[in-house]
């Protein structure tokens, strides 16, 4: 009878993990709510990522920043990457690129919020 119970329990118990990881499998998905199966790398967003350089960028210094805050860089991956979640945050509220300046084309937005939120790919 005891060993007929925790066989039960072992039965039971895997049942109830197997269960619990399965809900648990879709862990591509991130706050965004992005699908994150097809996103692009920095590497294939350079047009999405030129609208923001000609202010954004390391290469330039003082007024041709056109007031972009100093280390808000993202003409490399790297300086980039760093920045994802405040690159979501103004994107998908619209306020960048900058009022005045040229704006996104086609899939441009989805793909850099997509970006931004899916880990930051190279
Ligand atoms: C015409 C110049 C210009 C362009 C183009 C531009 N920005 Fe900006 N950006 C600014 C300025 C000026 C600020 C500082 C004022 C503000 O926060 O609104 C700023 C601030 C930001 C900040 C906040 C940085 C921080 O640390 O607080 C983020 C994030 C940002 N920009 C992202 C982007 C992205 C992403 C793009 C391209 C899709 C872009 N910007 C295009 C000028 C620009």
């Amino acid at each position: 009878m005891t060993n007929r119970v925790l066989a039960f329990l072992l039965v039971a118990s895997g049942a109830i993990s197997a269960a619990l990881s399965a809900g648990c499998s879709d862990d591509s998905s991130s706050s965004g709510g992005a699908n994150c199966d097809n996103v692009k790398g920095y590497s294939e967003l350079s047009s999405a990522f030129s609208r923001c350089t000609n202010c954004h960028s390391s290469q330039l210094t003082g007024a041709a920043r056109n007031a972009a805050p100093v280390g808000t860089d993202y003409d490399t991956y790297d300086l980039a990457k760093p920045q994802a979640q405040k690159i979501y945050d103004r994107v998908a509220d619209g306020t960048m690129p900058q009022a005045g300046y040229p704006g996104f084309q086609g899939t441009e937005k989805d793909d850099m919020l997509a970006w931004a939120d899916c880990g930051a790919p190279q």
